[in-house]
């Protein structure tokens, strides 16, 4: 079956009340519902956007897709690189979250531009962080 791998970011709609119960509830979810589905990954929470990364079978990255595209606690999902891939990131992490990473701020943001203006160095940046941030917990 094919593997797939997806990175998006996106802009949180949450207010500051909000944030700790809803995010809580995205990682309980996503936990259960990633390993149903063999779908591994990571998620970061700036303050002001998501970042997620998903890697496992079309199928299964597809379907929560669709889940988290309509999911009205972020909006402009924004996919910034998705293709196949050979081998897991984060093999041993259903979804591994990191909160209020302030400073991955600034990697985030400029991924909104469109494709052609959209740096890779950012993009390899963000990915770099998550697993350096696996690693460390
Ligand atoms: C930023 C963000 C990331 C999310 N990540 C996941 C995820 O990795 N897996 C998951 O099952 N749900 C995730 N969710 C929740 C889904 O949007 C959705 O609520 C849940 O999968 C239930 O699906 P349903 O609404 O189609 O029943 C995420 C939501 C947000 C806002």
């Amino acid at each position: 079956m094919a593997f797939t791998s997806l990175l998006y970011v996106s802009v949180s709609t949450l207010t500051p009340e909000q944030e700790r119960e809803e995010v809580d509830k995205i990682v309980g979810v996503a936990q259960r519902r990633n390993a149903e589905l063999s779908v591994t990954g990571a998620l970061i929470f700036t303050g002001t956007h998501f970042a997620q990364l998903l890697e496992g079978p079309v199928d299964g990255v597809d379907a929560l897709m669709r889940s988290i595209s309509r999911d009205p606690r972020h909006n402009s999902v924004t996919v910034v690189d998705t293709g196949e891939a050979t081998r897991r990131l984060f093999p041993d992490w259903s979804m591994a979250y990191f909160g209020h990473s302030r400073y991955i701020d600034r990697f985030v943001g400029p991924l909104f531009a469109s494709s052609e203006d959209r740096p890779r160095t950012s993009i390899d940046r963000l990915i770099g962080l998550m697993q350096e941030f696996t690693l460390s917990n």
